[in-house]
């Protein structure tokens, strides 16, 4: 009998997760008393009945890595340990499954578990690992996040997406004498905002870890104008606050989905520059689902491959509880505890944020 490694896709999508997926089919087709499953949104195709569990060939992942999104699907309200499930009067409760997961996963004889996820998709990988599952975390998403390894895959598109965006902006800000506001996604960290700012050319860039002085940021348009000429790109984070202020959270109300949705913090600025006095003509743009969409640039491609080799070599060497990273430009691997303890917020005392000072870009502090 073959032995099994089961991979799955969890929490938001992101370009490259096929890429990564396609990668690890091509590993263990080497290997040949190996077969790789795959399991349908996250833990749900384990937990529901009836499963839905899908073999993953070369022929049926061929060509994949150019795709964006994941051909396994995904869920960001599946977490095993606060599973949502619905109670006879029609409610919601949320229940631990994980040990009805390791179970089920047991009598399907599953021998190795490979979870490609972000931080949330992560931290459910370690309480795993700790219950003595044999799994791998593989760590993907667009806000890079992250630590523990240098980049994630997806980033580098999400940034080429809203720089693209940024770049067709600025054309009709300079024809309008207006000021753009550019919202980016970054819940609570600002590295798609920044590396979009440096890549464009903004003005301004407003970021989770540096709140903002609104009277500070006026004070930065109001020196793009001259006579009543000029114009300027301002590029927000979703997750931007103003000093002593809170995030923009949209509506609720998904079951088991266990983050605030944010979204629209670029109305909120336009407002509050209209308050403390901006003459400017204002227009606002909310990137959104855009910058996670799409075909993976050819860099997230190579680092997802990377990574989906490095996560059958670890399985192969039963190095478990353990998640692929890069680090100094070679691939490499750290706890996943490591990887899930520290936030990778943007340093403030970085040299990106210096260098974008010294580019004259202004954080609004
Ligand atoms: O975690 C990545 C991310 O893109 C965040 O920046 C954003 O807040 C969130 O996902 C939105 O995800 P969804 O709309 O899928 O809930």
């Amino acid at each position: 009998m073959k032995k099994k490694v089961l991979i799955l896709t969890g929490g938001g999508d992101c370009p490259g997760l096929n890429a990564v997926i396609r990668a690890i089919v091509k590993f263990f087709n080497k290997e040949k008393e190996w077969q790789v499953l795959g399991s349908i949104e996250a833990f749900n195709g384990i937990l529901k009945d009836p499963q839905e569990i899908i073999k993953l060939t070369n022929k049926n992942t061929a060509g994949i890595h150019v795709k964006g999104g994941t051909i396994l699907r995904t869920t960001n309200k599946g977490n095993p340990f606060n599973y949502p499930t619905r109670n006879v009067d029609g409610s919601w409760s949320e229940v631990d499954k994980s040990d009805d997961l390791i179970e089920r996963l047991s009598e399907m004889g599953i021998e190795a578990v490979i979870n490609i996820g972000g931080e949330g998709s992560q931290a459910i990988s370690q309480k795993l690992f700790e219950k003595g599952l044999n799994i791998i975390g593989v760590p993907k998403t667009i806000d890079n996040d992250l630590s523990s390894t240098d980049f994630t895959f997806g980033f580098r598109t999400a940034v080429q997406i809203a720089t693209d965006s940024f770049d067709k902006l600025v054309t009709t800000a300079e024809s309008h004498d207006r000021t753009m506001i550019m919202e980016v996604m970054g819940r609570d960290a600002g590295w798609i905002a920044v590396h979009t700012a440096l890549a464009g050319g903004a003005e301004v860039c407003l970021i989770p870890e540096i709140p903002y002085d609104i009277h500070k940021v006026v004070a930065r348009i109001n020196k793009r104008y001259h006579k009543g000429r000029g114009f300027v790109n301002i590029v927000l984070a979703e997750g931007a606050k103003p000093i002593g202020g809170n995030v923009v959270v949209q509506a609720g109300g998904e079951v088991g989905y266990e983050k605030q949705r944010l979204g629209g913090v670029a109305y909120r600025l336009s407002y509050e520059l209209k308050q403390a006095g901006c003459k400017a003509d204002i227009r606002e743009t909310v990137l959104g689902h855009t910058q996670r969409g799409g075909t993976p640039i050819a860099f997230d491609r190579v680092l997802a491959t990377l990574f989906g080799i490095k996560a059958g070599e670890l399985v192969m060497r039963r190095e478990y509880g353990q998640m692929v990273a890069t680090k100094n430009n070679d691939i490499t691997s750290v706890p996943i505890l490591e990887a899930i303890t520290d936030y990778n917020y943007v340093k403030t005392d970085s040299f990106l944020i210096e260098a974008a000072r010294r580019m004259g870009i202004s954080f609004g502090d």
